[in-house]
């Protein structure tokens, strides 16, 4: 195993680039929210411990509840310290010295996000913080509900806030849904468009913090025995998976105007899609990039609803535990035909890949929490082992397991020791932890200090998120024209409806098991 310094191996693993940003203000919208607590204020804190954050620092938290700046440092205080002993922490107590670091530059104020006046204050809030920094620099965050994406910038602007100057850049994060369909993001992105340019502009996608996901590229493209290989002739064709076991959380009205297809295909799957089928850029400039990307979007063929199954969980057993269906969840309507699964298969109108199908799914509730991309190769062209037919041979998958077991792998054939010529599939594997070992991340930092540093790579371009509604939106017509009659479609606990497995049976084909280790390779020829 290689050695390398945990200091070194979080820089590379994170691809954090060693500098650090200039002077900035950070002004989140929504400083009571969750989004605050269990991401923006713990990948901040992960920041500070990895000492990417310039000293000339500042947090001004807005939101329309009446508290003080104690109350609020003291409320987030309380949630980082269960949070630096979970997941995305170290595992120990909170490390004082960083959390106080942050906490000292933390700076509440009431605010409503539609009124001018809020604006106004805010201006003297920031002029205030920036006072004796040596640039006017401001980051807005909109951890906000999408209703007030373009209502918060327009009243930015209103209050000259984003104009920018030699040594006051302006930049504005925007959060998740960017609009609910083709339509709706081509007209926020008209309306913010109208205030802000778009390098300004940094639209999250929170698949794309992940290492997993940054790591595609370097697979694809700082090595040189895949890219060869990665086109029609080779490959027989690729799966996507977001598995999660979980289901609505509580966000069922939110859930009820979203369902599956919305929540997670046009982004954060196609997101994988992209980083899987892209082309190679010419560099890794965020303009280079964004462009191969928006290009694999426009590539996507119109998907007919023969091509996608739509399912709904109904009650059933989740890793051993008992689970009311999806129409029993709070604020979802008895008859609901939303879904909280959705597979489909794709096809992609370019050179490289004509006629090699991508099948993509995701669902609430199902067996197992997994996120992997597996992609399949071409059987070897004839059988030479007497005995087993070459469909028989065990196939070859890479598969990117981009959480929570991260890692790749590589499933081939093997000959079974003994005397007779007996074909096994097996895995060569390579787990991040091995390697990396754990690595303390929520998944934000990355984009956090990407945006402070102005690299907008990781972050969506208005053209790639309209075109990737582009993509989806006959299907969202379709879907909306036929009413479901068969839903609840699957059992909480199983892996999605059958109907799934008969998308992919039609070509002769099937979906990888759904599970949480990996064990592709071990099938018997
Ligand atoms: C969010 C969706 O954007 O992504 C959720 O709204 C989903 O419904 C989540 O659970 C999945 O993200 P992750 O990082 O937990 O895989």
């Amino acid at each position: 195993m290689t050695t390398i310094s945990k200091d070194v191996a979080a820089i590379v693993a994170k691809g954090l680039s060693p500098r650090r940003p200039a002077p900035a203000t950070i002004t989140i919208f929504g400083a009571s929210g969750d989004l605050t607590k269990r991401l923006i204020m713990p990948a901040l804190y992960n920041l500070v411990r990895a000492d990417k954050l310039p000293d000339e620092f500042a947090i001004i938290g807005i939101d329309h509840n009446d508290q003080t700046t104690q109350v609020w440092r003291r409320n987030l205080t309380e949630t980082m310290q269960g949070f630096a002993r979970g997941r995305g922490g170290t595992g120990d107590a909170i490390d004082e010295r960083a959390w106080s670091w942050l906490v000292g530059r933390m700076h509440y104020m009431r605010g409503d996000f539609t009124k001018p006046d809020t604006f106004t204050q805010l201006g003297k809030q920031l002029a205030d913080q920036q006072k004796g920094q040596e640039a006017a620099n401001a980051l807005f965050y909109l951890a906000v509900a999408d209703r007030f994406f373009g209502p918060v910038i327009e009243q930015l602007g209103g209050a000259g806030l984003t104009r920018q100057s030699e040594g006051a850049w302006r930049r504005v994060i925007v959060e998740k849904p960017f609009g609910h369909d083709f339509a709706s993001a081509e007209a926020l992105n008209a309306q913010i468009l109208k205030i802000l340019s778009e390098d300004q502009i940094y639209r999250i996608d929170h698949f794309l913090g992940k290492e997993t996901v940054q790591n595609i590229l370097v697979l694809r493209f700082a090595n040189g025995i895949f890219e060869p290989l990665w086109n029609r002739d080779h490959i027989d064709h690729i799966q996507i998976t977001a598995a999660e076991t979980v289901g609505v959380e509580g966000r069922g009205r939110f859930y009820e105007q979203t369902g599956a297809l919305r929540d997670m295909v046009p982004n954060h799957l196609f997101q994988l899609l992209a980083m899987i089928g892209m082309e190679p850029p010419i560099s890794f400039d965020a303009d280079a990039v964004r462009g191969k990307k928006t290009e694999l979007f426009h590539a996507i063929h119109p998907i007919s609803s023969d091509d996608a199954v739509r399912g709904q969980y109904g009650p059933g057993v989740v890793l051993g535990q008992k689970m009311q269906g999806y129409r029993q969840e709070p604020d979802v309507a008895k008859d609901s035909a939303t879904e909280t699964y959705v597979a489909l298969k794709l096809g992609i109108d370019n050179w490289r890949w004509a006629g090699v199908p991508f099948y993509l799914r995701t669902g609430k509730h199902l067996s197992a929490r997994a996120t992997e991309i597996a992609v399949q190769f071409r059987q070897a062209p004839y059988a030479l082992f007497r005995d087993t037919p070459v469909e028989r041979l065990p196939a070859n998958i890479l598969t990117l397991r981009i959480q929570p077991d991260e890692g790749l792998s590589l499933s081939f054939s093997a000959k079974r020791p003994g005397a007779e010529i007996e074909i096994d599939g097996v895995d060569m594997d390579f787990a991040y932890r091995d390697y990396f070992g754990p690595l303390a991340s929520v998944g934000y930092e990355t984009l956090i200090y990407d945006c402070l540093i102005g690299d907008a790579t990781l972050f969506q371009r208005a053209d790639a998120v309209e075109a990737a509604w582009r993509a989806v939106q006959s299907l969202l017509d379709a879907w909306a024209r036929t009413p479901v009659t068969d839903f609840p479609n699957y059992a909480a606990g199983s892996d999605g409806p059958d109907d799934a497995d008969r998308l992919l049976a039609r070509d002769k084909r099937k979906w990888l098991p759904i599970r949480t280790e990996h064990s592709h390779g071990r099938q018997s020829a």
